[in-house]
């Protein structure tokens, strides 16, 4: 059931039922969470339980700020606590050596844990009320069933999880892709996840160059070579390679979508096509709540353009290969 996330009472009774156990979804800048009180292990089980997720999949505990955020951590270190400076509240997450006996569950009981302090208004509103009820974190992944789109929308919350759940509308979630992740439990910081900031703003802040994950790194618990996928089919393609197929179609193809920021003449009449922004910042803003419609409108198939090569570009690229390895 959709709440109005700026209504001060129903801050209040969400509140009061992540106090109680109880689960809630909320909005953030990046992408809805369904959140848990992060102390209760039994609540956070019900993430677990409601997303499908395994639990060894470790969720990102939500917190006000830095010294909210003190007590989950065994100890911040230096870097953590320059990057959570320059970027929080926002769409940061670090990883940090956890404290023993604290969020265990939410840690998918690894021996660190990932902490966040959203930005957004209904996000802070209700952190600052939950803490007037006792609790510090809110355990909260994105509020989608394990492997699928995350949501941008409150009726998307609704679609993933039916009427029953709370959910706090934010409206339209500004990013639109899920936070950085920089593990700063290591020798060297480590970029885990990309996200709108960009490796270099990252490294300016951190003070230190970062060490980019790939195939040789420890992978991080939960980081799946498929996820955030539609039902539909995604192949993602070349420029080029995409506009010689839709030269090649015939007939109308109406099972097809073509996402693409390029658009080739001679496309076979009445194909389903969306434009892909130029800016990458609004290409992540509307990706996941296209795919979602390209969904509802019953297309099996969509061919993605391949984003064009730099940093810029790297979150919504991330995504995209992860939706077309299913
Ligand atoms: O923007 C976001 O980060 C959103 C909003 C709701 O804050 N949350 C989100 O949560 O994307 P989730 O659970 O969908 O993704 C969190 C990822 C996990 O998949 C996992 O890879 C990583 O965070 N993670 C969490 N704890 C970790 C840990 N201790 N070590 C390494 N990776 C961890
Ligand atoms: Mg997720």
């Amino acid at each position: 059931m959709r709440l109005d996330g700026h209504d001060p009472a129903a801050i209040e009774s969400a509140a009061e039922r992540l106090a109680a156990g109880e689960l809630v979804a909320f909005a953030t800048e990046t992408v809805y969470g369904l959140g848990a009180r992060a102390d209760d292990d039994a609540a956070v089980d019900k993430i677990f339980a409601a997303k499908g997720r395994p639990r060894a999949h470790p969720l990102i505990v939500h917190v006000v700020d830095r010294a909210a955020a003190v007590p989950f951590a065994a100890r911040i270190p230096p870097v953590a606590a320059r990057l959570m400076d320059e970027f929080w509240p926002g769409p940061l997450t670090v990883i940090v050596p956890r404290a023993s006996g604290m969020a265990g569950a939410a840690a998918g009981g690894h021996a660190t844990l990932a902490l966040r302090a959203p930005a957004h208004p209904v996000a802070h509103a209700l952190l600052v009320a939950a803490q007037r009820h006792g609790v510090a974190g809110i355990a909260a992944p994105s509020a989608n069933r394990f492997g699928r789109v995350s949501p941008t929308l409150a009726q998307h919350v609704v679609d993933e999880f039916g009427d029953y759940l709370p959910v706090l509308d934010g409206g339209a979630c500004r990013i639109g892709i899920e936070s950085s992740i920089v593990d700063c439990s290591g020798p060297r910081p480590m970029l885990l996840r990309p996200g709108v900031l960009t490796p270099a703003r990252i490294e300016a802040a951190a003070g230190e160059p970062l060490a980019l994950a790939d195939d040789s790194a420890p992978q991080a618990p939960g980081t799946l070579a498929a996820h955030y996928a539609p039902r539909a089919k995604v192949r993602l393609m070349a420029t080029s390679m995409l506009h010689t197929a839709l030269q090649m179609l015939g007939g109308q193809p109406m099972r097809l979508a073509v996402y693409s920021r390029t658009v080739p003449s001679g496309m076979a009449p009445g194909l389903r096509q969306r434009r892909m922004p130029a800016r990458p910042e609004q290409a992540a803003h509307e990706l996941f709540s296209v795919l979602r419609e390209l969904d509802d409108e019953g297309v099996q198939l969509i061919w993605v353009e391949e984003p064009p090569p730099g940093p810029d570009w790297d979150g919504v690229r991330d995504r995209l290969t992860r939706a077309a390895a299913t």
